[in-house]
């Protein structure tokens, strides 16, 4: 088991987010990712583990770091071997704009496997414990409403289902509104949306649509933890993909679930907010602090903490891959003590 590095966890998406956070709305999504991506990949050399990225940074980010195959940690030979997804920011377009909803976010397994998805783009159907095992991503919207519904004890016009707005969505969206469910819109940041399913005061009970491949297997890692569920199944972006599926372990008409996506004798999960969203609030700047909120899961234990971290600006160093230790006060525009 690794629960040294739970909280180590923790000090990589908290360096993601406050070095990312400083670009908030300034409307540079390159350099959003980059600092991120470059915080990240700093602290997670600093780690006890012999670390091997598997999902990393994706041809949409085009970063220079945390590929698919990278090793990170110290690897010294006793360290525990350890598999890695990450997204350094779930939501670069939200930050860049000064928008809500986006995190940073890590998932490690040990002993398990992650799996590499072939296509961009999975359906997915995410929920929380209650209604786990109850539905079914191959049935209608209509029939999955209704089942919910039902086992949660509420009317169908109670229930709040999430989707990416996105025009490959908007079928579902129709097919939801006619049911009559509520539905909450999100920009991006579609981890998070996954996760809020299974978190009380989440907001929502079922996430459901096409989204990106390697935030379903991050999602998978946290709904793991917390005892709920995502079902996903390839979807096309084009034809070329075909081939890259014919080329891999998976199927097109094939169910992948949670442990499908991630699994391990320990799978353990970080996120931080970047900006504010449903269950974490944003990197904050106050006179000489930065403020984040994270939240740490492990499954073998399934206990979730919630961390709030007051980092002193003038005190703070993150090592970053690039320059080593900086710190953070170095890295805001017009700084003054
Ligand atoms: P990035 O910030 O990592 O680019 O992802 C944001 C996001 O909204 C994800 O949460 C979501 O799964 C994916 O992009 C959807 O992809 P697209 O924007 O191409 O529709």
């Amino acid at each position: 088991m690794i629960p040294e590095i739970t909280l180590d966890m923790v000090r990589v998406t908290e360096a993601a987010a406050l070095f990312s956070s400083v670009f908030l709305g300034r409307g540079d999504k390159e350099t959003v990712d980059q600092r991120a991506v470059d915080a990240m990949r700093g602290i997670l050399d600093l780690l006890d583990m012999r670390g091997t990225v598997v999902i990393g940074e994706g041809e949409k980010d085009q970063a220079p770091m945390l590929a698919a195959g990278e090793r990170v940690g110290k690897w010294a030979d006793n360290d525990p071997e350890v598999l890695i997804a990450v997204d350094p920011v779930d939501g670069t377009r939200l930050v860049a704009n000064g928008r809500s909803n986006a995190l940073s976010v890590i998932a490690a397994t040990e002993k398990g496997k992650i799996a590499p998805l072939p296509t961009y783009y999975v359906h997915k159907l995410a929920v929380g414990k209650e209604l786990a095992g109850n539905l079914d991503i191959n049935a209608t919207p209509r029939e999955n409403l209704r089942i919910a519904a039902a086992i949660l004890g509420v009317k169908v016009s109670e229930l709040t289902v999430t989707v990416l707005d996105r025009e490959r969505n908007y079928a579902l969206v129709e097919a939801i509104r006619n049911v009559g469910a509520r539905i909450k819109f999100i920009n991006d940041g579609d981890i998070a949306a996954a996760i809020a399913t299974a978190l009380p005061d989440g907001g929502t009970e079922i996430y459901m649509g096409i989204g990106g491949s390697p935030e379903a297997v991050l999602a998978a890692a946290a709904l793991e933890c917390l005892g709920g569920e995502i079902q996903v199944k390839c979807w096309l972006r084009d034809n070329s993909e075909i081939e890259k599926i014919e080329n891999s372990e998976f199927e097109l008409e094939k169910v992948y679930w949670t442990r499908d996506l991630i699994d391990g004798e320990e799978v353990i999960f970080s996120a931080t907010g970047i900006t504010d969203g449903s269950f974490l609030k944003g990197v904050r700047f106050t006179h000489n602090k930065a403020i984040t909120d994270s939240i740490s899961m492990r499954s073998s234990t399934r206990t979730v903490r919630r961390i709030q971290a007051y980092h002193e600006i003038a005190y703070k160093t993150v090592t970053t891959k690039s320059g080593g230790e900086v710190y953070l006060f170095n890295s805001l525009v017009g700084k003054r003590r």
